[in-house]
């Protein structure tokens, strides 16, 4: 599946003009069928998934090539410049390899070198059939990967089957995977499929494998050795094609240590074993997936991108991100929900809000962490808040009284505060 040509403007109207082809032979086939029968119809709408996940594929690399531009945002409505949420430009060899040989895999940004390895790896396991294990902490993109490898391989276009192998309880958990005949149990009203079934000659995703107990573990263990399943309460052998991908944020050869997980299966599944790295040892990674969250959630909300102020900028650089990428993303859609055009520390979720959110000396913030231009800034902000506090408590939070001694705009006045997470409520009289 070529999308993206990283040759630039020619690559991408060319990826352009085949999705525009591909189109029109839908359109012309619709326009002159006279009768649709259901095969035309399953695969009129298997072309129109595919085109869609090409959409979604050129419009994500489209705005990868933006961020890299590092376009820069709106002023603030008081005049003031905004910290852009600017990008340090890419320029990794590697990364551009793997868009050059065509390899797949959107949403997927940054080029530190252990996500590159892991990049490489599923580039090359994609198209065999061998069993991947995905390992990483929480939200390291273990999921993305397992569609990265799908997507690259020759069962793309066939189904990918999602299970979370922790949500199922233990008495449904052979149903779940292989289905169950009418009648093996109570509440089996009809025959049904499972899981391994539906996946047959897609992809299986076994999510959380460190999560399946021991009996599961066996039953899987059988299905990977034949190839085969039988249904719950059935006697028949259904034989199943399905490439297994695993993912895991559980250490399974510690699991296998303490003798919750078995160590054949672990060596069935892990014949390509790919470790996701936590965001922590990819810093360099954060501004680029800050600028592109930053986006995605603004766009998400129909809004323009906030501008961030430089404290609040610093803490997303310095900050630890125990739930990894997921926990960025969520940060700037909240920040994009809560801010008005610029987003400060009080947009944060109070549980890693910084204890003294309220202002902070320019002087507290080391010396070599802060440019000439963003001191002054941190300076001037600061000054900026301490008036409006002061402001609103000689005037017992009441705006519009502010906004006449100060001979000011209210709706600026209103826009300062929003910029510094002010609410004059805080600043009413008692009683
Ligand atoms: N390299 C990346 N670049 C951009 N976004 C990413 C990257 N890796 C993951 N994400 C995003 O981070 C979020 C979490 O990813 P995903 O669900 O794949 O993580 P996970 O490892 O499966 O998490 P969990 O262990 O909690 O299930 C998703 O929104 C995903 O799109
Ligand atoms: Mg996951």
């Amino acid at each position: 599946m070529k999308l993206y040509n990283p040759g630039g403007e020619r690559g991408s109207a060319m990826s352009y003009a085949g999705l525009l082809e591909k189109i029109e032979i839908m359109r012309s086939t619709l326009r002159w069928a006279t009768r649709i029968e259901r095969p035309d119809v399953e695969k009129l709408l298997r072309q129109a998934n595919t085109l869609r996940d090409e959409v979604m594929g050129l419009s994500h690399k489209e705005r990868f090539v933006q961020a890299l531009g590092g376009e820069r945002r709106t002023d603030a409505a008081d005049g003031t410049a905004p910290e852009p949420l600017r990008l340090e430009p890419s320029h990794g060899e590697r990364r551009r390899a793997l868009l050059a040989r065509s390899f797949v895999f959107e949403g997927t940004f940054g080029d530190n070198p252990k996500l590159l390895d892991a990049l490489e790896i599923a580039e090359k396991a994609a198209p065999t059939d061998l069993p991947v294990l995905v390992d990483g902490e929480s939200g390291t993109g273990k999921e993305l990967m397992a569609k990265v490898i799908h997507a690259n391989g020759s069962r793309a276009d066939k189904p990918y089957i999602s299970v979370n192998c922790g949500a199922i309880p233990d008495s449904l958990l052979e149903s779940e995977l292989f289905g169950h005949k009418k009648g093996a149990f109570t509440g089996a009203a009809n025959d049904r499929k499972g899981k391994f079934e539906s996946a047959h000659k897609g992809t299986i995703f076994l999510d959380e494998i460190g999560e399946l107990p021991l009996p599961g573990q066996v039953k899987l263990l059988r299905v990977l050795q034949s190839h085969e399943i039988q249904r719950v309460g059935s006697d028949e052998t259904i034989s199943v094609d399905a490439r297994i991908v695993a993912a895991t944020n559980k250490n399974l050869r510690k699991l296998i240590e303490q003798g919750s997980f078995r160590e054949d299966l672990f060596y069935r599944l892990s014949v390509i074993h790919v470790t996701l790295p936590p965001l922590r040892e990819r810093k360099d990674e954060i501004p680029l997936l800050i600028a592109y969250y930053g986006d995605e959630s603004a766009e998400a909300l129909g809004r323009a991108p906030v501008a961030l102020t430089p404290r609040l900028r610093d803490f997303l650089l310095r900050y630890g991100y125990p739930g990894n990428i997921r926990e960025l993303r969520n940060i700037m859609y909240r920040i994009s929900c809560l801010a008005g055009e610029t987003g400060d520390l009080s947009h944060l979720p109070e549980d890693i809000r910084p204890v003294n959110a309220l202002p902070q000396s320019a002087a507290a913030v080391p010396a070599a962490a802060l440019s000439m231009a963003e001191a002054k800034r941190v300076a001037s902000d600061e000054a900026e808040r301490g008036c409006l506090e002061r402001g609103l408590q000689e005037v017992g939070g009441n705006v519009a009284e502010l906004a006449r001694r100060w001979e000011m705009n209210r709706s600026h006045l209103q826009i300062l505060l929003k910029k510094h997470g002010l609410h004059s409520k805080d600043f009413r009289k008692q009683g």
